[in-house]
Order: C-alpha cells, then sequence, then structure tokens
C-alpha cells in the first residue's frame, strides 16, 4: 500500500511519468515535511519507533542504500553532521552487506530505500541487526521487507513512483533526512528556536520547487545544446557533491550517455587532464550568501569554471538567484533560489533532472522504462 496513493498510475496529460513525477515533488515534499509535525507545529517522527533516550545516547549513525538512495544518504551526512555533530558513514548497501561492518553500541543504521525491497539493502539491514545496531527504514512504502524488519520507520510521501529513474522520491528522502537531523538536534538540546528556523526554511521548500520547474524550458533549451556530446562530467563541493553525483546518474539511466559525478576540488587530481571542448561541464555553482564557508566554496568553484572555460569547454552551470558573476564565465546558467546550503540539494537537483529527461526525449529513448533497469533489483 503506498502512502500517498493520490498520485495514481496515470499520466495526467504528462509524455512520460518521470516528468509528472518530477512535477510532482512540490505537493511530495510538502505532504512528507506535515507527516513529520506535530499538533504543536513541532518537528517530531510520529512513530519513529527510536526513543529520546537512545536519541540522546547516539554516538554514531550508519547510512546504507543503493542507487539514488545511496545519494540521498550522502547529502544527508552533511545534514546530520552538521546539525547533530554526530559522525556519519555511508556505504554502498551492496558493499555493507559483505564487508563484516564494525558496529559500536548506541550505532543508528539507516537504510534507505524508494520500494523497501532493492535485495542489497534488505540483506545491509539484517547485516546491521545481527551487529546490534538500532535499524531506521527511511522508506516510500508502507509495508515492505525493509519497514517491517527495521526496528523503527520514517515513510517519505512522494506517492507512487513508476518511471525506473528516481526523483520526486529522491527530493522526499532529502526532506526525509533534513527533518531527521533536525529532530536529533532538537532530542540532543538544540534550541526549539533553531529547530524551527529550520522547519520554516523547509515549508518553504514546495514554493521553491515550483519555481524552479518554471525554468523547464531553459532546461530544454540547454538539453538541446548538449544532447550532441558523448561524454559529461558533472561536479559539485561539499554537500552539492551527492548532487553531482545524482546529476551524473540521471543522466546515464534515461539517455545511456556517459556521465561522471566528481568533487569539483578534485579536478586538479586526474580530470583536468581529460578536460577539451568535447567534454562538458555541468557545475553546481549554488551558494548561500549568509555562509561564509559557503561563499568560499562558490569562489573556488567560479574560478574553476573560468580556467575551464578558457579551455573552450562548455559549462553548465546550476546558479542561485542573483548570481551575476557566473553568467559572465558561462552562458549556460539555470537559476535556483538562495536557501541555505542544507537545503540546496532539493532545489538544484530539480533542473538535473529535467535536463537529463529531455536529453533522453531528445535522442528517443525509453524515458521510462530504460533498457536493462528495473524499479527495484529485488535479486542479486
Ligand atoms: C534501482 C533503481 O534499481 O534501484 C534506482 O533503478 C534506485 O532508481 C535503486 O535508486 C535503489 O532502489 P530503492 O527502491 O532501494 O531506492
Amino acid at each position: 500500500m503506498n502512502t500517498n496513493s493520490k498520485s495514481g498510475p496515470d499520466k495526467n496529460g504528462f509524455p512520460h511519468y518521470m516528468l509528472k513525477e518530477i512535477y510532482e515533488q512540490p505537493e511530495a515534499v510538502r505532504e512528507t515535511i506535515e507527516a513529520c509535525v506535530n499538533s504543536a507545529g513541532h518537528i517530531a517522527l510520529p512513530g519513529s519507533g527510536i526513543s529520546d533516550a537512545e536519541v540522546k545516547k547516539l554516538r554514531k549513525i550508519d547510512i546504507a542504500a543503493s542507487g539514488t538512495s545511496r545519494h540521498a544518504g550522502l547529502a544527508g551526512e552533511f545534514m546530520i553532521e552538521r546539525m547533530t555533530a554526530i559522525p556519519v558513514e555511508v556505504d554502498f548497501a551492496s558493499q555493507y552487506c559483505y564487508r563484516d561492518p564494525i558496529v559500536e553500541p548506541h550505532e543508528l543504521a539507516v537504510f534507505i530505500s524508494q520500494s523497501g525491497t532493492t535485495v542489497d539493502t534488505v540483506a545491509a539491514l539484517h547485516v546491521a541487526r545481527k551487529k546490534g545496531a538500532k535499524t531506521l527504514a527511511i522508506c516510500n512504502v508502507a509495508d515492505t521487507p525493509l519497514t517491517r524488519d527495521a526496528d523503527a520507520m520514517l515513510l517519505t510521501y512522494a506517492g507512487i513512483e513508476t518511471s525506473i529513474a528516481a526523483t520526486k522520491s529522491f527530493t522526499t528522502q532529502l526532506t526525509a533526512l533534513f527533518l531527521l537531523a533536525a529532530h536529533i538536534s532538537r532530542v540532543r538540546g538544540s534550541s526549539n528556536a533553531a529547530v524551527d528556523a529550520a522547519l520554516r526554511k523547509a515549508r518553504r521548500l514546495p514554493d521553491e520547487i515550483e519555481s524552479v520547474l518554471k525554468q523547464d524550458q531553459q532546461c530544454l533549451a540547454l538539453a538541446r545544446i548538449f544532447a550532441q556530446y558523448e561524454s559529461f562530467l558533472f561536479l559539485g563541493r561539499d554537500i552539492d557533491y551527492p548532487i553531482a553525483l545524482e546529476g551524473a546518474l540521471k543522466l546515464k539511466e534515461v539517455s545511456y550517455i556517459h556521465a561522471e559525478g566528481y568533487p569539483t576540488g578534485e579536478m586538479k587530481h586526474g580530470p583536468s587532464a581529460m578536460i577539451d571542448e568535447s567534454l562538458p561541464l555541468v557545475v553546481l555553482a549554488t551558494r548561500d550568501r549568509s555562509d561564509p564557508a559557503s561563499r568560499l566554496r562558490y569562489e573556488k568553484t567560479i574560478s574553476t569554471i573560468r580556467e575551464i572555460g578558457e579551455r573552450g569547454t562548455p559549462v553548465l552551470a546550476v546558479i542561485s538567484e542573483g548570481d551575476t558573476v557566473t553568467p559572465k564565465a558561462t552562458p549556460h546558467v539555470i537559476e535556483v533560489p538562495d536557501v541555505p546550503v542544507l537545503l540546496q540539494p532539493i532545489l538544484e537537483v530539480v533542473p538535473l533532472q529535467l535536463f537529463a529527461y529531455h536529453v533522453a526525449v531528445l535522442k528517443g529513448r525509453d524515458v521510462d522504462q530504460p533498457r536493462h533497469l528495473s524499479k527495484s533489483v529485488v535479486v542479486e
């Protein structure tokens, strides 16, 4: 039973499920937020099954997942560490199962899955349980092998996601991870004011995603320019690196074009040798003007864009509204609202989803059912 059957299995006039589900993200994020807020308006994870006493004792959080869900976990690492100061480790579920992970007392093992049936993720949860970790499943479906075997559950409310390429399940996973981090920080002593401020920022997300969706035609125009290329490099710093990975994965999944996500700061350690006019870059160059560390990262990223642009390499940049500097370094830009760093991933992934979708359509791909892929890998 899906948690929100409102989205139903028809395309509502969209040409593909993937585009419909990209456009359902404002409502999906809104529903996920409202499900994690109690009647007093505070963040509470009802029935999450982890007591405040256990949260207070937490010393480490492990996250294991597959595909797009693991990219959500990688972004969640930044959210949880910055809001709670608890160390977080993220792994491929298929690696976690076989590396005999060390699980210490007071450890929470989080398993993220849209379907709740991915065989590697369910197996990883069983390994963690056997080793004594408290287990939490973040899942889009209420009654699944993953949620049944976890100690606790945090549901996302993306509704039915039909397209094999995950989109709205990803942004609702990011939202759930942000709210989980805020909840843990409040239980461990952060002021209600700080957590309520985080909730206020999160509540603006649906409208901000709507404003990004208005850039769809710009994403189509950029897809027409970039669809000719045979390989891409996606770059992101800090919390934007998981989004670079996700943007690359989206393009690979639906258009079959090779793409690689890379930390922007790692370019000089190898990838720079590949860069020429035949290898376009997609760079996440957003910044939170109120955050000095974010501004510093942005300055480093813009100098990378300038340097690469001088080689004739085409650069597509995702930038924050009001950025007048980056458009001088590359004409190919997509703007997203200027939001706090920890919420940037939820907005900046949307243009990358649209870009991947339009490139795939231009190449005549089976967008909703890409070759060799399935919605959930239920056997090894
Ligand atoms: C793949 C899907 O099979 O499994 C991806 O094609 C998905 O879209 C991955 O991210 C993990 O699936 P789940 O259901 O565990 O999030």
